[in-house]
């Protein structure tokens, strides 16, 4: 049997400043295009796949001798993980490394949002600015109101510390408790997802993309959120439905949104490109050099674990699979 291979998305290569990763057993790296269907091979072993890559059970059985599929992101809806388990094949995210930096674009959307900055920086850069006026542009204050959080895991929790700075109270809503971060900050857990929506002046979404979760936040759910409320997506798009969320910022209840994903990346729908209350950013999130490269190192050491017939360092939760539960 000739050399085995592990495929690697080819938009990581400028990343990796020239290294040149190394495989256990020797295998070859092969680099693979976007557009660049998965070929039918049994010398391939392992996957790092972008997240704009679907991996369901078709594209494994084209990859009969698939060991890992190292997603490069800690986001796995792109990974039909029942299929790789029924195949035997690991599947593992990038968790802990994009933290911090997912968590600071949020905020960073959260006053994008709160404070116009769209349409500021549309004035500003117009030439149609014609000075300082009292009632200009006023957005919402956040100190004293209340930050919700959907989904108390790594990313919503590091976004809740952050908000005593801002002078906010948090509220959080996920399956569990999450008892440390009602000691860190005094955060309150809310049961019913409509108190949540209800009593939130910001609400930040930090679930991940599931069945039960795609198309939570509908006309419905928007419909209930606090009047002049913010609402920011720097998870998935498909928890949100588009066209809800256009109505309730143009119509209210929804002063503002801040949003970095969208269901159909790369589109970014047109309904919200258009409204100068949406504050729109192309999937930024874990955009930092420190973050970036540190998802590479997790995603290749998850495969080198795997390919020396280690366990993976970071496979996903056994609550991706249907039936199961925790977040
Ligand atoms: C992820 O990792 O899931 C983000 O969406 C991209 O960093």
């Amino acid at each position: 049997m000739s050399r085995e291979i592990v495929l690697v998305s080819r938009e990581l290569r400028p990343l990796l400043d020239g290294e040149r990763p190394e495989w256990p057993g020797g295998a070859a790296t092969r680099w693979v295009a976007p557009s660049e269907e998965l070929p039918l091979s049994e010398r391939v072993v392992a996957l790092i796949p972008l997240l704009s890559r679907e991996i369901s059970g078709a594209e494994m059985d084209r990859l009969p001798r698939l060991r890992v599929v190292a997603n490069y992101a800690v986001g796995y809806d792109n990974v039909d993980v029942e299929a790789a388990r029924e195949r035997g094949v690991a599947v593992t995210n990038t968790p802990g490394v994009l933290t911090e930096a997912t968590a600071d674009l949020t905020w960073a959307l959260i006053l994008a949002a709160a404070r116009r900055m769209r349409e500021g920086l549309e004035l500003a850069t117009s030439g149609r600015w014609e000075g300082w006026k009292p009632d200009q542009l006023l957005g919402a204050g956040l100190q004293e109101k209340r930050l919700g959080i959907l989904g108390a895991g790594r990313i919503g929790s590091a976004v809740a510390r952050r908000a005593p700075g801002f002078g906010m109270d948090v509220l959080y809503w996920s399956r569990s408790g999450n008892a440390e971060l009602e000691r860190a900050v005094g955060a309150r857990r809310e049961e019913e997802l409509d108190d949540i929506l209800s009593a939130s002046h910001v609400l930040s979404v930090h679930l991940p993309l599931t069945p039960e979760t795609r198309g939570l936040l509908d006309a419905g759910a928007l419909a209930a959120m606090t009047p002049g409320s913010v609402l920011v997506n720097t998870a998935r798009g498909g928890i949100v439905e588009t066209e809800a969320l256009a109505g309730a910022l143009r119509e209210g209840p929804l002063s503002a949104a801040g949003l970095d994903v969208y269901p159909n990346e790369p589109e970014v729908p047109a309904s919200l490109r258009e409204l100068p209350n949406a504050f729109v950013l192309p999937h930024l999130g874990s955009a930092t050099r420190e973050a970036r490269t540190g998802m590479w190192r997790i995603a290749r050491d998850n495969v080198r674990s795997v390919l020396a017939g280690r366990e993976p360092m970071t496979p996903v939760p056994e609550s991706a699979l249907p039936g199961a539960t925790g977040d």
